[in-house]
């Protein structure tokens, strides 16, 4: 045999084997999706997303307090208004007593050390279901959009998020966000994470059940990007990066590791972040249930190629599995 046909010898050992990869999964990594929703003592199974809930305000002391012993180091929050009444601009987003900014508020009190993102749009709040305004024709009205989408950014940064991360895809709301926070004094006060590869796929099924934020009429294919997009998710990527983005995300993740190796690429002095979205943990799921594969390998294997693809950040719900497996 020949020597250079030889590998075998350097993964022979469970740690020569962790040593192949460029970067281990650490919890530092992982950031939770939380639902908050306005009812305050609410704690409500989503069916559709195994072992999630919605949770009331008054009940996050319970939900996180566990997961933070176990080292739970992040959270993006993404509110689920289900008694308040729903308009056109999304006015319940950035109530001062609706659940995002009372959940800001309590998590900053009772957890001082965990990183709060917010995830900013308007669809869990319009009563149209769009992620901004609509024209008359219901195309998107793109200036006030992102005016009114820097506007919920710039009051959930002034509430105490650490980072605002804008998932409705308007053209041009990174460079608007990130004046707004610079000009009310909060440009070094909170980092802008932008959903930039954001593409208009299946997998946001079980999200928009739990979050109540199914579009009412039509679908988000003029500002979600086409799944065949690789050279607009490049062009998106680059854009945001001289926008101001202080994080570049690319949603879904699984599917699209082309994508994150590509960000990785355009985006290398940022930090990189991938969702793991509802879609990709349910199917993983019901693959584990169907008897197709363990739960615990395919969600290390899932996250792994996310990681090897260039992500240093996931957000995923899996974390407190992960929370759990990576403390054994
Ligand atoms: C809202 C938003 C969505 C997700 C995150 N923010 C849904 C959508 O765009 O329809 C999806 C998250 C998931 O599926 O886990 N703009
Ligand atoms: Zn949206």
């Amino acid at each position: 045999m020949d020597i250079s046909s030889i590998l075998q010898g350097g993964y022979q050992h469970p740690l020569s084997r962790s040593w192949q990869a460029r970067r281990q999964l650490t919890k530092g990594m992982l950031m939770y999706p939380i639902f908050i929703t306005d009812v305050p003592d609410a704690n409500v199974e989503i069916k559709s997303l195994p072992g999630q809930r919605r949770w009331g305000v008054n009940r996050i002391e319970e939900f996180l307090a566990p997961l933070v012993k176990k080292g739970l180091s992040s959270v993006i929050l993404f509110g689920v208004p289900v008694n308040a009444v729903k308009d056109g601009r999304g006015t319940l987003a950035d109530d001062p007593n609706g659940p995002v900014i009372l959940a800001i508020k309590k998590i900053r009190e009772l957890f001082p050390s965990i990183y709060i993102a917010c995830d900013v749009c308007l669809c869990e709040y319009t009563d149209h279901g769009h992620c901004g305004y609509l024209n008359a024709d219901g195309t998107i009205h793109t200036e006030p959009s992102v005016a009114r989408i820097a506007e919920v950014a710039l009051n959930y940064a002034k509430a105490g998020a650490h980072c605002v991360a804008p998932s409705d895809m308007m053209d041009g709301r990174i460079k608007s966000i990130k004046r707004s926070l610079i000009d009310a004094g909060y440009g070094n006060r909170c980092t802008l994470m932008s959903y930039s590869a954001k593409f208009a796929s299946a997998l946001y099924g079980p999200f928009r059940d739990a979050a109540g934020s199914a579009p009412a009429f039509g679908d988000r294919k003029c500002y979600q990007l086409p799944p065949t997009a690789k050279g607009l998710a490049r062009r998106a990527i680059q854009r945001d990066v001289g926008e101001g983005a202080d994080i570049i995300m690319v949603k879904p993740a699984l599917p699209y590791l082309d994508i994150i190796a590509d960000a990785a690429e355009l985006a290398s002095d940022h930090p990189l972040a991938c969702y793991q979205v509802s879609g990709e943990f349910a199917t993983i799921h019901a693959g584990a249930a169907a008897g197709i594969y363990d739960l615990r390998t395919m969600a290390f294997e899932s996250v792994e190629s996310m990681l090897r693809a260039g992500a240093t950040l996931v957000l995923t719900y899996f974390t407190p599995d992960f929370l759990d497996w990576l403390s054994e």
